[in-house]
Order: structure tokens, then sequence, then C-alpha cells
């Protein structure tokens, strides 16, 4: 008995199988095309998610005996909106990522017309480009003869997560589950359903949205003439951060994570209860049980840590792959007085400028890229700092994702925060948390306590340096923060 798992990310597809020990058992991933049409635009091909999707799976099945398989679940970058034909499948357009800051100034129009603060209480999220709804809008305005077909009834509109069941189930299922409706600013946090209300205000037909359901049992099986022979039931749904915080197990009030992926994301689960932030974070749905509880959990979403080292590396082509960063940054004492702020898609958590850009400060005639790159860890560092000030009650952080395998950044992140950092020994905890979600549905564990049962520590980072001078760093940090806002 084991699960695949599939996690469609922002960056590619990782494709995991996971054996009832909770053991990682093989893994596929294949990377896909990132498009930059514009400056601060950012789309991907919906078809090439879905073939990333057949090459990871191919990939990890070649190493697994598939005999074995008993589940499928499914995770995804959350947000990101997808359009396809009901009947043959196809996209009219590319997917509109959640990086992408085109509807900036749609969401500064709701908000002079007086929609934030009844949209932030219905929704527990805030007027941003990051979130769907606006998304559509700017669909809909832009690309009415798209459009018209979406109110016709022969687009579907959905996330990552709906367009693959989809493809998988050749079409035949059009679902979604409440961690990623809640993303769309089309959810209604407290009732867990679709909004009227919020639907009339965004213009989106609600029959154009996903039926929901619940984030584990089973939904529907693949369908073997299109997904590589596989008759696997689709069995646990979940957007990658409420994904990484099961996998992380999670399940009890209070316990936290932050996932180190493209960005970084600090989830902390808040129970049955909607826990509403002052100081910028975002209330959201973390799961629903098949018996129809609903667990909530509070998020900073922070954009870009790992993919500001990806810029290092196919931007700036300073340096040959992330794992080098460590090395490189402690080849010097510090940064030389450099801070970069990474704002290349705006600032999420807990600043929210989607005018924000990027900025490199400091830089003399001494600078070498070894400042560069320790700068761009000291800022993933920052930001995370920047969310768990305002989560004082955490005591210790549980990390996982890519960059969480950086003991140098690690360190950093405990030094900064003043708390302990731990990592699991497994940390692709977001596709950990889908097999674990797609296993309960179909009986590979049978509670919480079993998976509980599956965490394993690898490293704990105590915190330590000179408290002094790492909060002056992080004071000029703060300064640097200031400039880059509204700057685009
Ligand atoms: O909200 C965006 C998030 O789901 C993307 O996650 O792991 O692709 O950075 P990741």
């Amino acid at each position: 008995m084991s699960v695949l798992a599939i996690d469609a990310g922002t960056t590619g597809v990782t494709a995991v199988v996971v054996t009832p020990d909770g053991k990682i058992e093989a893994t596929g991933y294949q990377e896909f095309r990132q498009h930059f049409p514009q400056p601060g635009w950012v789309e991907h091909s919906a078809e090439d998610i879905w073939q990333a999707t057949i090459e990871a799976t191919r990939e990890v099945l070649t190493k697994v005996d598939q005999s074995e398989l008993t589940a499928i679940g499914i995770t995804n970058q959350r947000e990101t909106i997808v359009l396809w034909d009901r009947e043959t499948l196809g996209s009219p357009r590319r997917a509109i990522v959640w990086q992408d800051r085109r509807t900036a100034d749609i969401c500064d129009r709701l908000r002079e017309d007086g929609h934030e603060d009844r949209v932030a209480e219905l929704t527990g999220l805030r007027l941003d480009p990051y979130f769907s709804g606006t998304k559509l809008m700017w669909l809909a305005e832009n690309e009415p003869h798209t459009w018209a077909l979406v109110e016709s009834g022969r687009y579907a509109v959905g996330t990552v997560d709906s367009y693959l069941i989809a493809r998988m189930t050749r079409g035949t299922w059009h679902v979604t589950d409440v961690s990623n409706a809640c993303r769309t600013l089309l959810f209604d946090l407290e009732a867990g359903d679709w909004s009227d209300e919020l639907c009339e205000l965004f213009g989106v037909p609600r029959d154009a949205l996903p039926d929901l359901v619940p984030n584990w049992g089973e939904v529907a099986p693949t369908d073997p003439r299109v997904f590589l022979g596989l008759s696997l039931p689709i069995a646990g749904i979940a957007g990658d951060q409420q994904s990484a915080l099961f996998g992380q197990t999670c399940f009890d009030e209070g316990e936290s994570k932050c996932t180190y992926g493209t960005g970084s994301f600090i989830l902390t689960n808040t129970g049955s209860s909607v826990v509403r932030s002052d100081a910028g974070l975002l209330s959201t749905a973390a799961w629903r049980s098949p018996a129809g509880e609903m667990t909530y959990a509070l998020e900073g979403a922070i954009f870009v840590t790992g993919s500001a080292v990806q810029w290092l590396r196919d931007g700036l082509q300073i340096v040959g792959n992330a794992a080098e960063t460590a090395a490189i940054a402690s080849t010097v004492e510090d940064t030389d007085g450099v801070v970069f702020v990474p704002a290349l898609t705006g600032l999420g958590a807990p600043h929210w400028d989607p005018h924000a850009r990027g900025m490199i400060i400091g830089i003399t005639r001494g600078t070498t890229r070894a400042h560069l790159v320790r700068a761009t860890l000291e800022a993933i560092a920052f930001e995370v700092r920047d969310v768990l000030e305002t989560l004082p009650e955490l005591t210790t952080l549980r990390v996982d994702g890519g960059a969480s395998a950086n003991d140098f950044l690690c360190q950093l992140q405990a030094d900064h925060v003043g708390r302990a950092v731990e990592r699991p020994e497994i940390v692709e905890t977001t596709a950990l948390g889908a097999a674990f979600l797609a296993g309960l549905g179909t009986g590979v564990w049978e509670s919480a306590d079993d998976l509980r049962q599956t965490w394993a520590l690898d490293r704990r980072f105590e915190p330590g340096g000179d408290r002094e001078a790492l909060d002056a760093c992080y004071a000029r940090w703060g300064e640097a923060v200031e400039r880059a806002k509204g700057w685009g």
C-alpha cells in the first residue's frame, strides 16, 4: 500500500510515492516555463502544467511497484487561475499566476469604491492582486470574447488542482476544496461555501466555478486512457501551503510551519475558529473533513524568497545552483552594508504593497557576489521575521520546503527570530501532506495520530548570535523596505 502525490508548484511539478511509514519512496520532477509578458505579469501555459504532471508521474512510476498504489493526492500553487474548454479541455489562454501584479489598479478601484472591509469580512483576505478574483475581473474587462464563453458555460474556471482533476478524469469532474476556494476572493470563509455576493461583486458566474469536496475521501478515479494507464482514486486535495501544514502534522490549534518555496508561507492552525489579524496576516481555510468540520489558519504569505535565489541563478547568473549559496555566503562575515529587498512581485505579508519593487541598496566598489548572495539569504530570514514579529506566542518554528535544506539559512533564521527552528527529516512536506490526505481518505492511515507518529526531527537550530548586532541589521532592513514601497 502506498500513495502517489502530485505537487503542482509554481515552477515545476513534483510527483512522490509515500509508503505507510510516511517515507518518500521515490520522486519525479519536471520544471515548466515561466512567461513574463510584461513587467509585473506572470503566466503559465496550462498545457505545460499538465504535461509536466504527466512527465513527473511517469518518472516516479519507473521507480516503484505500481500495483502497490492505492490513491492519489493533489496539491498545487494556489490563487493561479485557469480557464479551460469543458469539451476539449484545451485552455483558451495562459493561466494568470498568483505572482501576477496586473490587477493592482483594479484593487485600488475596488478599495476606492469602498469594498475592502466587506471583502475582508467575508473572505479573511485583502484586496491584493495576489488573489484570483481580480484576475477574473481583468479577464472580463480585457478579453471579453473569452469571457463570453465563461458566461455561456463553455469554459470552466478553476485553480490548478481543479484543472488537473479535470484533465485526469477526462473532463468528468470539476471540483476543488476549501483551501483553494478560499483564496479566490469568491468564498465565504465562515459559511464555508462560494458567496453569491462576492461572485456578483467580481462578476464571476457561480456556475463557472468548481464544486467543493472535502479535503480527504474518494472523489473520482483517474482515467487510465489519459493518465499513464492509472485508474486510482483521487482522494486528497489541498492548496500547497495548507498541504504542508498537514504534512507537518500541525493538526492542533497553535501548531505552525514555515515553508520555503518560491515564496515563504507561515501558517498557524487556529482550530475551528476564524481568527482575524490586524497586523497583515490572512485568515484562511486549512481543510474540511468529510464530516464537514472546518479547520482554519492564520497565514503570513511572503511572495519572493526561493525565487530570489532562482533570480540570482537565472537572472543575474551569479550562482550555479541554490545549494551553493550557503557556501558562498559563508565566505564573508556580513553583507558589508548591502541590503536586498526582493519585492520582485510586490510585497505580501505583513506590508501588502503591490506597487513595491525589488531594491538592492548599499553597494560600493567593494561589494562582491558573496555579499549579494548573503544579502539574499538574509532577506529571506528578515521577511520571515517580519511575519513572526506579528506572532509573538510562537516559540518553535517548524520549517520545510527546498531552502530549508540550507543549514546556513536555518541558523540565520533561528538567530534572527530568536526562536528554535526545527527541520523534519522529510522537507518535501507539501507533497507529503497531499499523500497524507489521500491515504487518510482511503484507509492507508486511520487517524491523525497515525500520521503524527511518522514525523521525525532531522535537526533543531537553536537561536544564537549577537542580539544587538542582529537587531541593528534588522532595523536597516526595515528602512530599506520602506524605500522599496510604492516604486512600481
Ligand atoms: O500562494 C502561493 C503558493 O501556493 C505558492 O507556493 O510553493 O509554489 O511557492 P510555492
